[in-house]
């Protein structure tokens, strides 16, 4: 049986006409899990790469509305990456997933939709910790 891909995309149903874009991530639709919080990454110079963490538990959607952002997913055995350039994809990026974002453009603004609240004890930041940790799970 062939490995699932680490690169989850789902479709955000475009409702755009003449006057301009429309995106919609709605439950039953792009998303598949309550959102109990959103946040957006913005102003990130090219030069700076970010993430470089893994969660525990917590499920997220990342939708690039603007410019393009790459990022590379790690399960602790191989490592993909995908550039998001469109708000018409979204990137669901589950639990134990190591995740790093690079090669921001100058205008990207990159919205992540997530089922709980901040809670920084959900975050593995080391990289070591989140290898020992998937391989002890
Ligand atoms: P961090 O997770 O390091 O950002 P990234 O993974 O994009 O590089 O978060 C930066 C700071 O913002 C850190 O002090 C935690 C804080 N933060 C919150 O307070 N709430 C949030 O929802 C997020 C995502 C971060």
């Amino acid at each position: 049986m062939a490995t699932p891909s680490l690169i989850q995309l789902v479709d955000i149903p475009q409702r755009g006409d003449a006057r301009g874009g429309l995106s919609v991530a709605e439950i039953g639709g792009a998303l598949p899990f309550p959102v109990r919080r959103v946040y957006w990454i913005h102003g990130t110079a090219p030069s700076v790469s970010r993430g470089f963490h893994a969660h525990k538990k917590l499920h997220q959607l990342c939708v690039c509305v603007a410019g393009s952002v790459r990022l590379s997913l790690f399960d602790g055995r191989r490592e993909e990456s995908v550039v998001l350039d469109s708000s018409a994809k979204g990137l669901l990026v589950g639990p134990g997933l190591w995740r790093e974002m690079h090669d921001f453009s100058p205008d990207c603004v990159l919205v992540v939709f997530a089922d709980a609240e901040y809670d920084e004890a959900d975050y593995i930041r080391d990289r070591d910790q989140f290898i020992s940790h998937v391989h002890s799970s």
